[in-house]
């Protein structure tokens, strides 16, 4: 059977950061739809942060039908390997969530026989199953110079300056096709079945369409203050509030870049720390209940090594939370328009790329009934998996050892776990997670990063004693060993990560 109903054929995206571009990109390119207009405001500007992504990126990118050198450069990006937590479970410790899955992948077989083994020199469990934490900490990049785009032994994402990213896909977004408007909406005309027939702009301008996307930031123009979406706050599990963000240069300009963001628990917060090419991104995320703007700044600035009142960071605001509808009628909120999570495991531009994807698959030709039904699925399927990271951010915070200050035993503070994660972690202190535990279709985190954070805080899962003598313990033994006498071989096999940049940059 076919349909003789086309699907919205003239698409208008409100705002021209991250969100706005990579969705114009995204549509033009990877859809193919052939009228896209974008409408930004010189006047206001972009957040202009948000440095850090997850692996999804390298698909993204790829369907985007660029070069990866071309992108390196244009983007002044570097390779992400994962996340090194410095102090979150004891102040002292240090652990690593990379992006390579265990060896084995997703089979948990493996994690009974490493936590039931008692010897104390037995390895971090990520140092167990992967050798992705050698390869970062000696500074290795995640691929060889002659493997495919994209692609390569490690798994990765990258660090981007973000208003470069936002320029590069404006550039191949406007060279492919899309329309580009520059004005501040003034207000918003409404068809008389409530859809958004137009957007009014300052001068008067009107810009016509079929469908909208709101990707205007956190002020949220269409899906908040024009349609009236909820935002849901979880400022009760997520306490951070704030950021004072710095760009420091190197020492020298051959000085090494960091293939992996450190992220340094402080008194109220934490630090990003960032490798660019050029310079380094670091920010404080805080709490403002728990630090004041002085407070935060002299930890900042203690962080950086730099003089008291040298530094002169940007502060940002923000509440985490999230709408949990994020497509009404004929508009649809990407970005943080339709969310925002403090950037603890680059969420953001991932959230970004997943709803683009169920959008070209949910955009379909059809009736206004399957139009609504569409936006109802999204609704779910989107509030669900910002729901899912609320837990797995919490999941950093709510088993720390730390007792230090008041803002880490108010995290450890049950009362501000989300009752799921507080079930769940009750459960896993005598078993390990497993796949049972999750909604797949809802995951961003899948059980192998639960399993990184979880032990890698140090937390205790009680197993029954015969584990061990388990008819598999000898197997996973042996896998464990495999694993470790892998680990200088691979650091041999790769360069260091700025000779790998300095080699894309010598090709694009
Ligand atoms: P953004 O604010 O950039 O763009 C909004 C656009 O709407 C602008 O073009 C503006 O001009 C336009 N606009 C608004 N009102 C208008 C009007 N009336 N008329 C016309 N135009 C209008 N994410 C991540 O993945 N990794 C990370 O490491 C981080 N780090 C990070 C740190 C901090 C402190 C914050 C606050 C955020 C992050 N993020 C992040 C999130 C990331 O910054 C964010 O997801 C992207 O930049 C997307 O932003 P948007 O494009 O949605 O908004």
């Amino acid at each position: 059977m076919t349909t003789d109903l086309p699907p919205p054929h003239r698409i208008v995206i409100l705002g021209g950061g991250t969100a706005g571009w990579l969705a114009a990109a995204w549509l033009c390119r990877a859809l193919q739809m052939p009228d896209v207009t974008l409408v930004e405001s010189g006047d206001i500007g972009i957040i202009g942060v948000g440095e850090g992504t997850f692996p999804t990126i390298r698909t993204t990118l790829a369907a985007l039908g660029i070069g990866e050198a071309e992108f390196l450069v244009r983007a002044d990006a570097t390779f992400k390997q994962g996340v090194l937590f410095e102090g979150w479970s004891t102040g002292t410790d240090s652990y690593f969530h990379p992006f390579n899955l265990p060896v084995g992948g997703e089979d948990e077989a493996l994690l009974p026989h490493w936590i039931a083994d008692a010897d104390p020199r037995r390895p971090a469990w990520a140092d167990a199953v992967t050798v992705q934490e050698q390869v970062i900490r000696a500074g290795r990049g995640p691929k060889r110079p002659g493997d495919p785009d994209f692609s390569g032994p490690m798994n990765y994402a990258y660090h981007f300056d973000a208003p470069r990213f936002a320029a590069y896909m404006r550039d191949i977004s406007i060279a492919a096709g899309v329309n580009r408007i520059e004005g501040t909406v003034a207000r918003v005309e409404r068809a008389e079945d409530g859809d958004i027939a137009a957007l009014v702009l300052e001068d008067g301008r009107r810009v016509e369409g079929d469908f909208f996307l709101d990707c205007s930031g956190f002020r949220a123009l269409l899906i908040g203050r024009e349609l009236g979406a909820a935002f849901t706050s979880c400022a009760s599990a997520l306490f951070n509030d704030r950021a004072l963000a710095v760009q420091v240069p190197y020492p020298s300009p051959e000085a090494p870049v960091r293939p992996y963001t450190l992220a340094t628990a402080h008194e109220a917060g934490w630090t990003w720390d960032i490798g660019l090419t050029e310079r380094r991104g670091v920010g404080y995320v805080y709490s403002s209940r728990h630090a004041s703007q002085d407070e935060a700044s002299a930890t900042l600035h203690a962080y950086v090594g730099a003089k008291d009142g040298s530094l002169d960071p940007r502060l940002l605001k923000f509440e985490c939370g999230y709408r949990e509808t994020q497509w009404i009628g004929n508009c649809v909120a990407v970005g943080l328009s339709a969310g925002f999570f403090e950037p603890l495991e680059s969420t953001g531009i991932m959230l970004i790329e997943a709803a683009l994807k169920k959008i070209g698959d949910f955009l379909v030709p059809g009736d206004r009934t399957a139009r609504n039904a569409a936006a109802r699925s999204f609704n779910r399927l989107m509030a669900g998996r910002f729901e899912r990271i609320v837990h797995f951010l919490k999941l950093h915070y709510c088993i720390t050892r730390r007792t230090d200050t008041a803002y880490w035993r108010d995290n450890a503070d049950a009362a501000s776990v989300p009752e799921p994660l507080r079930d769940m972690l009750v459960q896993w202190r005598y078993r390990a997670p497993s796949r049972f535990d999750f909604l797949v279709d809802l995951e961003t985190f899948l059980p192998p990063s639960y399993h990184y954070i979880l032990y890698g805080m140090g937390f205790a899962t009680c197993l029954p004693a015969d584990v061990a003598r388990h008819p598999g313990a000898a197997e996973a033994r042996s896998t464990f060993a495999r694993v470790r006498a892998a680990h200088a071989g691979a650091c041999a096999a790769l360069p260091d990560h700025r000779a790998l940049l300095d080699h894309y940059r010598r090709q694009a």
